[in-house]
């Protein structure tokens, strides 16, 4: 049986009561899909909703809340951000780092997400780290290039300890909220490219690293996007914040197992 983790990422959306709400009804569907241990849940609600989120799902099999994004230092003169231990103490399992929007909207590079990613896993929480590229480099044939960059420099001193904490997702810009996926044939392609990297760096454990894709994963096109060998699931955007539609994908996953 496929392990499979489908991740929401409602990036700026929900206040937490609407958060409440999404959460509980994720929750409700979710546990009459008949969950099993092999299918894991997280949704990642901006920072003032991961409380109402996290109360719903506490008590919950198989669903965790994650938080969108965290600051590199524990404390600190650091107006507005938040340290990996804050989001923990509220109830995160997983936060994502390096989020395409983050990487274009508010200029976090490589070397910024390296400290990151170290400053979380140090604290225990899972890190999705999330690579992709965008439409120009994909035209000009730059993805592998791309992909080898963000995956190198934002993994270096990662140690193979470390490692096993590690998620990473595989975002092509050019997908993310265009309805416009990649085909299950282009994600494989780069998710396989992404575990040859994975395994030059860490060996066999490259093999139970989870690759997830994102970038308009719908229940229209999940079936044949997780199907695929090194797809271990999504991080999904759009349809997270539509209980019935993230749901469909969950059951999806649930299928393809
Ligand atoms: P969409 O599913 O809306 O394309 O967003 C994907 C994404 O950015 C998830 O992190």
């Amino acid at each position: 049986m496929r392990y499979f983790l489908i991740a929401g990422n409602w990036k700026m959306n929900t206040t937490p009561a609407e958060a409440t709400t999404l959460a509980s009804t994720i929750a409700d569907g979710y546990a009459k899909l008949q969950p099993n241990r092999n299918i894991h849940v997280l949704m990642c609600p901006p920072a003032t909703s991961i409380h109402a989120a996290h109360e719903v799902v506490k008590s919950a099999q198989g669903i965790s809340i994650g938080a969108q994004n965290c600051h590199q230092e524990p404390k600190g003169a650091f107006t507005g951000e938040l340290a990996p231990q804050m989001v923990k103490a509220v109830g995160c399992t997983h936060v994502i780092i390096g989020h395409s929007e983050r990487r274009q909207h508010f200029g976090e590079t490589d070397e910024l997400l390296n400290n990151k990613l170290k400053a979380v896993i140090n604290t225990g929480l899972v890190p999705i780290y999330c690579v992709g590229e965008t439409l120009e480099e994909r035209q000009t044939n730059k993805t592998f290039d791309v992909i080898q960059t963000q995956m190198a420099t934002a993994l270096a001193d990662i140690t193979l300890e470390s490692a096993s904490q590690l998620v990473i997702a595989y975002e092509p810009v050019w997908a993310i909220g265009t309805g416009l996926a990649a085909t299950s044939d282009q994600a494989q392609e780069v998710h396989a490219f992404i575990r040859g990297l994975l395994a030059e760096r860490y060996g066999a454990l490259a093999g139970s690293i989870l690759i997830l894709y994102g970038g308009s994963l719908k229940p229209d096109n999940a079936d044949e996007i997780l199907s695929k060998p090194d797809v271990n699931g999504g991080l999904i955007g759009g349809a997270a914040l539509q209980a019935d539609s993230f749901l469909a994908i969950i059951a999806a996953a649930m299928k393809v197992q």
